[in-house]
């Protein structure tokens, strides 16, 4: 089989080795990948977003099966227009990717459906945001409705902060359309649990849960990135937990999508926070996190691809998905200065010994050679009987890669050991 991969971050290097594991699976084209996939998959030179560049290439290529891992094509409408050429696809169609796609849609769905989250309100009036910030509950939390690359979203500790938040996304447009549209929510408090999902729009398989590190800095300190570390499982999404996500979370929102005639297939990711009055949404994502995948994937036993194409065809309830009870934990190495100004272009040696526990998110080939070409640079992930010794495997893999100014958080995993004490 000829799959295709569009993406170029370490989840989609984690896709594609585990897509690997398939015997059947002949070449993985990764569209554009990075030079770290092009030891994994043939790399492409055709953006992400290119619609008509990917459904050219995958009509010329007679791919079998394709794998769409960012929110940005989904959001475009990538998956429709690959279906529409007659090739199979992974990820949501743009009706259902708008989930991620548009904050007030999602908070929407939510409040209309009775799906716990925070309560909140929508703007697209600034002056009316402004006056509803002069009583609103303080700390508060706004959003801008579009994608924004993960940095849309402002945690205000008193109203000027609040206010300054609001001009920055309405006025001076911060991230241009996206803040057209504004979300204003309550602020919850709790530990926070990814959970992604496989879904036929009919079932829906929770993978085993995680926990991301998303500040740059030890001890959650410094700006929010995409991530710098990854868990899992996560202590805090308990049997209990898990069970009422299901009930009051999970189905109820493939479940809504069907009621608006938005049928999501794909993988569904909730971001949740375990409040005081039980489990809240405080994100969807259309698509597999990153890093989360880079710690889930490597715990799946079952066969990806087989799985992926349950989601499409709608056979997920009679298709095996069976995790490892083991636990994994991945460390992010980033160029110092991330997710602000960074240097690149270092030479990136990884040892041959620990390459096939790596997933390379940014680094180029110059005269055959890995140099660093990304924020975050690389992922290792290790898998061991208890979260402890992987997270010991994972930082002894760390010191034996090295690139100039590599930057990396020490603290992956210590609230997750913390929390397996309590
Ligand atoms: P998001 O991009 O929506 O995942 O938000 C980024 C981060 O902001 C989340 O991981 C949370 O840590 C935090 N956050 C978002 N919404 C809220 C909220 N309503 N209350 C408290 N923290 C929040
Ligand atoms: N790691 C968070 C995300 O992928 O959105």
């Amino acid at each position: 089989m000829k799959l295709l991969v569009i993406g170029s971050g370490g989840r989609e290097h984690a896709v594609i080795k585990k897509l690997k594991e398939n015997t059947a699976v002949e070449t993985v084209f990764a569209l554009p990948g990075n030079g770290g996939i092009a030891a994994d998959a043939v790399c492409v030179p055709i953006a992400a977003t290119d619609i008509d560049g990917a459904v050219d290439f995958a009509k010329k290529e007679q791919i079998d099966y394709a794998v769409v891992t960012p929110d940005d094509p989904l959001v475009l409408g990538m998956t429709d227009a690959l279906e529409a050429a007659g090739i199979p696809c992974f990820g949501p169609r743009k009706n259902a990717a708008i989930i991620e796609g548009s904050k007030v849609f999602s908070k929407n769905l939510m409040k209309k459906y009775g799906i716990p989250t925070a309560t909140y309100e929508a703007f697209s009036d600034m002056a009316a945001a402004l006056n509803y910030l002069e009583t609103a509950p303080i700390p508060t939390v706004i959003k801008a409705d579009g994608l924004a690359l993960g940095k849309g979203v402002i945690i205000a500790e008193t109203r000027d902060d609040a206010k300054a938040a609001v001009r920055e996304m309405m006025e001076n447009k911060k991230f241009g359309k996206s803040g057209e549209n504004i979300v204003i929510e309550e602020f919850l408090t709790g530990p926070e649990v990814s959970v992604l999902s496989f879904t036929d729009g009919k079932t829906v398989v929770p993978m085993v849960s995680s926990m991301d590190h998303k500040r740059a800095l030890d001890g959650d300190k410094g700006l929010n990135t995409g991530g710098m570390g990854t868990v899992a499982p996560n202590p805090y999404y308990t049997k209990e937990v898990a069970d009422r996500c299901m009930k009051e979370i999970f189905l109820p929102t493939v479940n809504a999508m069907n009621a608006e005639g938005r049928t999501f297939r794909g993988c569904l990711y909730f971001g949740l926070m375990i409040t005081p009055d039980g489990p809240k949404v405080i994100e969807y994502n259309c698509r597999f996190g990153d890093p989360e995948t880079q710690v889930v994937l490597p715990l799946l036993e079952s066969d990806l691809l087989t799985v992926m194409q349950a989601t499409t065809n709608g056979t997920l309830a009679g298709t095996e998905v069976k995790f490892s009870d083991r636990a994994a934990a991945c460390v992010i190495m980033a160029s110092a200065g991330y997710p602000a100004a960074y240097e690149k272009g270092y030479t990136l040696t990884i040892p041959a010994e620990i390459a096939p526990r790596v997933y390379v998110a940014g680094a180029a080939l110059k005269d055959g050679k890995l140099v660093t070409a990304g924020g975050r640079v690389l992922g290792v992930t290790n898998v061991a009987p208890t979260l402890k010794e992987a997270l010991a495997a994972s930082y002894a893999d760390v010191e034996q890669i090295s690139f100039e100014n590599a930057y990396y958080r020490r603290d992956i995993g210590k609230r997750a050991l913390e929390a397996e004490l309590i």
